[in-house]
């Protein structure tokens, strides 16, 4: 069984990004970690990251023959983006939106996600471990279907 995970514009920079806020974890050390569960549970992680709305779309639209489900992080684009929202519904792939922040305690326009109504579930607040979370769930959600 085969999980995408998407990893949205300005994630490649965590580690230096607003430490306060989103950790001192590396993309690539909470990468490793997400790797570690998914070997645990017997999953395969298709992982990407990516700074533009078209190319998450794309990779969305291809999962729809390869994955069984999608774990995504879409960064800013979680508070307006139709067009993923869109992506994700029309996917009908089982997905869970996480974010390393507490979106919901944060400033106004990060309260608004566009994609958790389209969306099995949303995950925030825990820093990496949002992803672990994330995948877990993902994971007993596909296998209880
Ligand atoms: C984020 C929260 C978003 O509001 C922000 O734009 C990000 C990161 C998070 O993981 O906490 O880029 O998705």
């Amino acid at each position: 069984m085969k999980i995408l995970i998407i990893h949205g514009p300005n994630l490649n920079t965590l580690g230096v990004r607003e430490p306060g806020v989103y950790g001192i974890d590396t993309l690539g050390q909470i990468n490793e970690r997400c790797m570690g569960l998914a070997k645990e549970l017997d999953v395969e992680l298709e992982i990407h990251q990516s700074n533009h709305e078209g190319e998450i779309i794309d990779l969305i639209q291809s999962a729809a023959k390869t994955v069984k489900g999608i774990v995504i992080n879409p960064g800013a684009y979680t508070h307006y983006s139709y067009a993923i929202r869109d992506a994700i519904a029309a996917v009908k792939l089982p997905s869970v939106e996480v974010h390393l922040s507490n979106i919901h305690s944060r400033e106004e326009f990060r309260h608004t996600s566009v994609i958790a109504p389209v969306a099995s579930g949303q995950i925030c607040g825990f820093g990496g471990d949002s992803y672990i979370l994330g995948i877990r769930a993902l994971t007993e959600l596909i296998r209880n279907a």
